[in-house]
């Protein structure tokens, strides 16, 4: 027996997890016409080869027609599901790990105008500010369908061959009713805490009918919805010894907090520059005042922090879900005594902030997670060993470097710099989005122990490059801040990159016309606004910060709200001419409505980034390729052949912001769908 904590089986009734490491449920929103497809089933499977004892498929599967998928869920009320989960279920079993589901009724957390436009439903008509929608109230007909649509959903994933399933309560329909908050309901669903849960009790009662005493079945809840006039701690322990006693349930899965608004349920699934494992003590509390089998996860993201969980009996399994989406090999990499080979998760909840605008999720820095169909997590060997040459140690070069060294070939990488990281650097700059570092750090360090040969220090010249004798080079060089927008007046401005270095400090008062609605803009004001200036930022878009997503807008808001900051949308900076020692800004509007005049001392303008391609053009010409990419050749995953001067002495590519203003991930997708085919 393995003296690892984290390695230790744990057994519920007849199920035994062959270690403590589990993922929690998160829908990626990779369904298919709401089912779990080929693509579902690669990415499950990509973590029960890597060695997770439990992957808790989907995330709030849907049990009733009127809880339409709101990101993109599963749809457990369909019959054609079950083929689906049962070839999940058994390529993941093939491969040693326990599947279940988590099942739910969103209740008011979704919106009316998906799926079949049927009315919301919830414990009241009080609207949930995330989602907008304003519910109907539960009456009893509504009750006794959801009851059966439960057991119903129940009773397919067990025909499905799956190890159990997971309600989901908090913030859904089940905790709509539990909370005072939420409940407006008479007797005998409203009123005291046991009217409140007879809900939660019917439903479980009518799954155990459906799938028998020995089939698992947990449910996921908040111990504390930390709100005034919400379920407080001594709800939650009441609540907890309830489930418990039913004997109706195997398992908790206790998390802590509310999630009806984005800075709810940014503290309750915290991401970087908040504490690591927050709400650990209090799922502890939980498994001592109940002696059950409990569940939690809450940025846990490395593996020290997740052994704590377990060997100080705070949990029984310990949930790392998002550091599953970086790398879903940890358990492999910790059994083969590797953990200085896991990537990292750095909390930058791309992932999850992608769920939320409709879209799929995305890992910032494995652009492979979501991916498995088509990109590799592991690297295999070129057949034959290459020079490459890498312009550039930002996150493009960097990936192209790791992955390219993974194949085998001779890597040298340029840097003009004398550190590695590009524009991370800048980002982590602010000390609440240090740990982006991660992503540079760990690049370094797989690089380095495959010999990658690195010249900082270096702007390389094509002559430069060319005395290396490549067979293949990448341009990585990034870009620079793109300032030149106004009609006039662009030489009095300064870059939000100015201001993110020190280069450049914050006048008295300060205009930053945001016309990108990145992170640059709010890391900039971050820095003005705490400097004492008074800010004014402003936006020509309808909203503010459209490119930074709802959880990561939290903390910005949280910091900018407490100093002296005015938000303007919809007026657009035109021209600024000087004026003694301050400035005049025209301020003009897209929509045409009015005119305005600002008098600043200091303008800052963030419009992302012009490609540094010069040392792209030097090289172009005396490349086989001139530089091009086969779109469909990249897309189909073979190698690049394009060879359109046979003269050319090498092939020539360019990826991240070196060809146009992209994002993190972005660079990194380039990168690796490149090189993982030279
Ligand atoms: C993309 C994504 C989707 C998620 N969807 C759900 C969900 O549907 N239901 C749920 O209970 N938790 C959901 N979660 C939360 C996770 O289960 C987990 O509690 C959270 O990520 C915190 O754990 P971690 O820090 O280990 O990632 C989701 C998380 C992510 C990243
Ligand atoms: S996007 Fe960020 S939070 Fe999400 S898995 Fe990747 S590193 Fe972790």
């Amino acid at each position: 027996m393995p003296s690892d904590p984290l390695l230790q089986p744990f057994t519920l009734k007849k199920l035994t997890f062959r270690n403590r490491i589990i993922t929690t449920s998160h829908e990626p929103a990779y369904p298919e016409d709401g089912m779990p497809k080929e693509r579902y089933r690669a990415y499950h499977v990509e973590r029960a080869k890597g060695g997770v004892a439990l992957t808790m498929t989907a995330g709030s599967a849907a049990v009733s027609r009127d809880s339409p998928p709101v990101f993109n869920n599963l749809l457990v009320y369909k019959d054609e599901v079950v083929p689906w989960l049962k070839s999940l279920a058994d390529a993941c079993h093939e491969h040693g790990a326990a599947v279940m589901i988590q099942l739910t009724h969103l209740g008011r957390r979704t919106r009316w105008d998906k799926a079949d436009w049927l009315p919301v439903v919830s414990a009241s008509h009080h609207r949930e500010a995330a989602h907008r929608a304003f519910p109907k109230k539960l009456e009893d007909w509504d009750i006794e369908r959801i009851v059966k649509d439960y057991a119903d959903a129940a009773e397919r994933v067990r025909a499905a061959g799956l190890d159990g399933i997971e309600l989901e309560a908090y913030g859904h329909l089940l905790e709509q009713v539990w909370s005072p908050l939420t409940n407006t309901l008479d007797e005998p669903y409203g009123g005291s805490l046991d009217n409140r849960l007879r809900f939660t009790f019917e439903v479980l009662r009518a799954i155990r009918a459906r799938v028998g005493p020995e089939f698992i079945v947990g449910i996921r809840y908040t111990g504390d919805e930390v709100l005034d006039g919400g379920l407080n701690r001594q709800d939650g322990l009441a609540i907890s010894r309830c489930l418990k006693d039913s004997g109706l349930i195997d398992f908790l899965n206790v998390v802590r907090g509310h999630i009806d608004t984005d800075p709810g349920l940014t503290d309750l699934i915290p991401i970087q520059g908040m504490a690591s494992s927050p709400h650990l003590d209090f799922a502890g509390e939980i498994r001592s005042a109940t002696q059950f089998p409990t569940f939690h996860a809450a940025r846990i993201a490395d593996v020290a922090t997740a052994r704590h969980a377990i060997a100080s009996g705070k949990v029984d399994m310990v949930g790392m879900t998002r550091a599953h989406m970086t790398d879903p090999h940890i358990v492999r990499k910790i059994m083969a005594g590797r953990e200085d080979d896991i990537r990292p998760c750095v909390g930058a909840n791309y992932c999850l902030d992608r769920i939320y605008q409709g879209a799929d999720a995305f890992c910032i820095h494995n652009a492979a997670t979501g991916r498995e169909l088509s990109m590799p997590h592991r690297i295999g060997p070129a057949a034959v060993k290459r020079k490459i040459v890498i312009a550039g140690a930002g996150p493009a070069g960097l990936e192209a470097a790791r992955v390219a060294a993974e194949r085998g070939h001779e890597v040298v990488v340029f840097e003009a710099s004398s550190r590695p990281g590009g524009q991370v650097r800048l980002t982590a700059q602010s000390h609440r989005r240090r740990e982006m570092m991660g992503i540079i750090d760990w690049r370094m360090a797989q690089c380095t122990a495959r010999g990658v040969k690195f010249r900082f220090d270096v702007m390389a010249d094509a002559q430069d490059v060319l005395a290396e004798k490549p067979n293949v080079v990448i341009v990585a060089t990034g870009g620079f801040p793109q300032t030149e927008i106004l009609k006039s007046g662009n030489e009095l401005v300064v870059s939000t990159w100015d201001i993110i270095s020190g280069h450049v400090k914050p006048r008295a008062s300060v205009l930053l016309f945001d016309d990108a609605g990145d992170h640059a803009a709010l890391q900039a004001a971050e820095f003005i606004a705490a400097s004492g200036a008074a800010l004014e930022i402003m936006t020509p878009d309808r909203t503010f910060a459209p490119e930074v997503m709802a959880m990561n807008l939290v903390p910005y808001m949280r910091s900018l709200q407490k100093l002296d900051v005015t938000f303007t949308v919809t007026f657009r900076l035109d021209s600024l001419a000087r004026d003694g020692d301050r400035l005049v800004a025209a301020i003009g509007s897209d929509y045409g409505g009015a005119a305005r005049t600002r008098r600043i001392d200091q303008v800052v303008v963030n419009h992302g980034t012009l490609p540094l391609d010069e040392l792209y053009w030097a090289l172009k010409a005396g490349s086989k390729n001139g530089g091009a990419v086969d779109h469909s050749r990249l897309l189909a995953g073979v190698p690049q052949t394009t060879a359109t001067n046979p003269q050319g002495a090498y092939q020539l590519f360019r990826v991240g912001d070196a060809v146009s203003a992209r994002n993190t991930h972005a660079a990194i997708y380039d990168a690796l769908r490149l090189v993982k085919d030279l």
